[in-house]
């Protein structure tokens, strides 16, 4: 192995930058040449390809974003653009690549590693934290506490108005954010799609809150929730209560800023876990954390199995919020 490939594909994550970081550094320690990939999926069908070296990766750890861009690449589902793209890989004589991305890139790097033969390695790079093999995402715990900060600020209105609010939290077909920042943010309910929402009991626990004291409430919906999105299951909520109620999606607030340490760490440890991992001969996997120890396991068990969401997290969501 003489140089590897760099890409980050699908939606962005606080924390992809001090991965790149690490990437780059660690692949340069053993001796290896280091080209970043530009624009995702697209960039390598487009041939978007530039050396990186130390310095191109200065200044960037506790950046937001991604400084070799990402992309949603629709061509790549065709296997005419990913033959192209396998094809520029080998014009770079690229040896091995790291995809840092979440669910839809390794499905993407799964087809081109057995499509074409090209050694890839997946790292988990998306804020859902939807991914098996890994305890957490790189991205997750920045946008938590993103999350959790603007609640807090939901709080002080809800509770000066007595008012319901429902905050809309992203997580695409995951709840992991909602279940972690509702528990951090104190809030009465977690509505998420891996337990099937049943309104008039949202609508019931409002108004026992209310026998119990409560002036206002904070209801966290995951953007993917069964029964609608915030400002549907709200309406619905209403139309039993009568309740004034308030909405807020968080949105893409939750994709930037400064990662947290935890994530600055995380990215770091499975950048230089992914390096070692393609000079061993690894292909086709995705390198993550499990109780701080690297992990390995085959891309297709990213997304083939399922990450569960702790019985122990909901039960003691519900207990703190009486
Ligand atoms: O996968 C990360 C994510 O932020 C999801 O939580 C969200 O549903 C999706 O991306 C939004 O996708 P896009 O950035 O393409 O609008």
């Amino acid at each position: 192995m003489k140089k590897i490939g760099v890409f980050t594909s699908g939606g962005d994550a606080p924390g992809m930058n001090a991965c790149i970081r690490s990437v780059v550094r660690t692949a340069l320690e053993r001796r290896l040449e280091v080209m970043g990939i530009y624009r995702g999926y697209d960039g390598m069908i487009d041939d978007y390809f530039e050396p990186l070296g130390p310095r191109s990766v200065s200044n960037i750890v506790q950046r937001g974003g991604t400084i070799i861009h990402t992309a949603r690449s629709e061509r790549f589902c065709e296997n005419k653009w990913r033959k192209i793209a396998a094809e520029n890989i080998l014009k770079h004589k690229i040896d091995g690549v790291i995809a840092i991305g979440g669910d839809g890139t390794f499905h993407g790097a799964h087809k081109i590693g057995n499509e074409f033969g090209i050694k890839i390695v997946g790292v988990p790079g998306t804020i859902d934290n939807d991914l098996y093999g890994t305890d957490y995402t790189i991205g997750f715990d920045t946008a938590v506490n993103t999350a959790l900060e603007m609640i807090d600020k939901i709080r002080d209105t809800a509770a000066a108005h007595e008012r319901n609010f429902f905050i809309e939290v992203m997580g695409r077909h995951a709840g992991f954010i909602a279940l972690n920042v509702g528990i951090g943010a104190g809030a009465e309910q977690i509505l998420i799609p891996e337990v099937q929402t049943d309104v008039e009991s949202v609508a019931k626990k409002i108004e026992k809150g209310k026998e119990r004291g409560k002036t206002s409430s904070i209801v966290i919906v995951a953007e993917g929730d069964d029964a609608g999105n915030a400002y549907e299951i709200a309406e619905k909520v209403r139309k039993i209560t009568g309740a004034k109620y308030r909405v807020s999606v968080l949105g893409y607030v939750q994709r930037g800023g400064n990662p947290t340490a935890f994530d600055r760490i995380l990215a770091s440890k499975i950048g230089a876990y992914s390096v070692d991992a393609l000079i061993e001969g690894c292909s086709d996997v995705m390198v993550g954390e499990v109780q701080e120890k690297r992990s390995i396991i085959p891309l297709e068990e990213t997304w083939t199995k399922k990450k569960g969401i702790s019985p122990f997290l909901l039960q003691l969501a519900d207990i703190l919020a009486k």
